[in-house]
């Protein structure tokens, strides 16, 4: 078994993209917007630890109930569990995760500072990927029009050097990584000439192994009591479960089971906001089929999940696969769906060809039969799994970064607007009465009352309206009502969107069904 059962190499590395000022003003939004705090904030917070607020929640709830949808409610043979944190701690032994959900860390000598080392050499290749970037740009300045960047990225002798360097790396990296030859990690530390960017120094300890998983104990009494994981992944919530589902569900193969729920990693680099976290949320569907399908599943899986992704409108552009050319040891095939946000390319969700590996160990190691009898075929067999696995926080944050625009308007003024996918706004409508007087606020409550049984709404009146709109525009609500005195006499309100900024006039017995319908489309 490899040093990190879950280390995954990537043979290329993401464009470094300098929109680092974006992402700072994103995190400040997301907090002064209710979406994002820092966990225990008054007592100087928890590292990698974030609770979401009032709106943050509500998008995240709705993330959740459109996955939910799509994998469960859309699929006759995919059902959904909500299995406990504690599990029995040999879970974690027959997943492999006691002696091989490791990061190799490695501390400065100096600064006394903690590092990841894979991502020490991660950090250092991407540095040679931002010289290349440096180079396409000087070129593209230089030919102008005529410039054939495609051309240029395989021919240059420079860019070339540089990306043999980049291959060199990253094998050197994956092979000690994955034979867990931890003294040829700390020489490549040393060959590669890295300083710890706190101290400058290059005096590194040896490389170490470092479990992930948070331990706690379960029972009364020191002698009595035994050590329990909280989960890493909701997976294995699944497997341990399927044979209950699938008979009690009577469940035939190819089917599948749902769940999303909280995740623990004892995450040492947490960094880039909630991208990294230490507790988290997963959303995750195994996929159990007969062995010898389960290549043609992965395939169908991986695109259905692409779809799901480019439904939501957040651009074709900023999705792209990264197909693992090295495997963990339980794969037979494995894809990141990976995302476009202000720090580059990055992993959003995981698609994993797992085979027979988790059932055929836990049947080893639970002593029970974990076989399913396949009436077709008329024989039993364990069945192989395909997996996918997204992060609810990865996927929220990747709607912020995209959502989030500073835009000018016509008037000279300055608005930022959260573009979110209208499904997925924490509200769709806000309610506006133009004054509090001449009967316009008990107007509005009155139409309020109406919506808010399927929508969820928010009734302001302080301010003036443009003030209000832009709050709702900051929240990222998509429909703003506003009643005037024309409502009084006619029942006709206007509907501004979000997005175009447009008003329209419309009778308020329309509201529910155009709001509904412009939230499903
Ligand atoms: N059951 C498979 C599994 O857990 P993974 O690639 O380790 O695979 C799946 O995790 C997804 O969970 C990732 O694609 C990512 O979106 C999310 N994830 C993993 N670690 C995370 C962390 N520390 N913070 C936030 N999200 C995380």
């Amino acid at each position: 078994m490899g040093s990190r059962l879950w280390f995954r190499p990537k043979l290329y590395f993401c464009t470094m993209q300098n929109n680092e000022e974006k992402f700072k003003k994103v995190i400040a939004h997301a907090k002064e917007y209710g979406f994002v705090f820092q966990s225990s904030e008054i007592y100087d917070g928890l590292s990698a630890v974030y609770d979401y607020a009032q709106n943050g929640a509500e998008l995240k709830k709705n993330v959740k109930e459109y996955w939910w949808k799509a994998m469960v409610q859309m699929h006759e043979n995919i059902v959904g569990i909500d299995s406990a944190i504690f599990m029995h701690p040999t879970i974690w032994k027959a997943s492999g995760h006691v002696d091989a959900f490791n990061d190799p860390l490695i501390d400065n000598k100096d600064s006394k500072k903690r590092y990841r080392a894979d991502v020490l050499v991660e950090d250092h290749v991407a540095k040679i990927e931002a010289k290349i970037n440096k180079e396409v740009e000087k070129a593209q300045n230089r030919f102008g029009d005529t410039f054939d960047k495609e051309q240029f990225l395989s021919t240059n002798a420079r860019v070339l050097e540089y990306k043999a360097k980049m291959d060199e790396i990253s094998h050197r990296l994956y092979k000690g990584m994955s034979d867990g030859n931890l003294e040829d990690i700390k020489q490549l530390i040393i060959d590669l000439e890295i300083a710890c960017p706190i101290s400058g120094t290059k005096s590194w300890t040896d490389v170490r192994q470092f479990n992930l998983m948070f331990s706690t104990q379960m029972g009364s009494t020191a002698e009595g009591a035994n050590e329990i994981y909280l989960r890493p992944e909701t997976a294995q919530g699944i497997f341990v479960n399927y044979l209950n589902v699938q008979k009690t569900g009577r469940m035939k193969i190819p089917f599948g089971i749902a769940q999303i729920g909280k995740a623990f990693r004892n995450e040492i680099v947490a960094r880039q906001f909630i991208f990294r976290m230490r507790e988290f949320e997963q959303m995750e569907m195994q996929f159990f089929v007969r062995p010898g399908e389960e290549l043609q599943w992965y395939e169908y899986w991986k695109e259905t999940r692409m779809k799901w992704h480019l439904s939501l409108g957040m651009g074709q552009e900023n999705y792209r696969f990264h197909n693992h050319e090295k495997l963990a040891h339980y794969a037979n095939a494995a894809a990141d769906i990976e995302f476009n946000f202000p720090f580059g390319f990055k992993e959003l969700e995981g698609i994993h060809s797992r085979t027979d590996f988790d059932l055929t160990a836990h049947e080893k190691f639970s002593g029970k039969k974990l076989r399913y009898f396949d009436p077709e075929l008329n024989e039993s067999y364990v069945p192989y799994v395909v997996e996918t696995s997204i992060g609810l926080d990865r996927m929220f944050l990747s709607i912020l970064t995209h959502s989030y625009n500073e835009e000018k308007l016509d008037d000279g003024s300055e608005r930022v607007v959260l573009r979110i996918p209208a499904v997925l706004a924490p509200y769709k409508v806000a309610i506006l009465p133009l004054m509090k007087k001449d009967g316009l606020a008990e107007k509005a409550r009155e139409i309020m009352d109406v919506l808010k049984v399927d929508f969820m709404c928010q009734y302001e009146e302080k301010d003036a309206i443009g003030k209000r709109y832009r709050r709702q525009d900051a929240i990222g609500t998509p429909y703003c009502i506003t009643v005037d005195h024309q409502t009084l006499e006619d029942n006709t309100v206007t509907i501004r969107d979000r997005d175009t900024m447009e008003q329209q006039r419309v009778a308020v017995n329309e509201l529910h069904s155009m709001i509904y319908n412009k939230i499903r489309s």
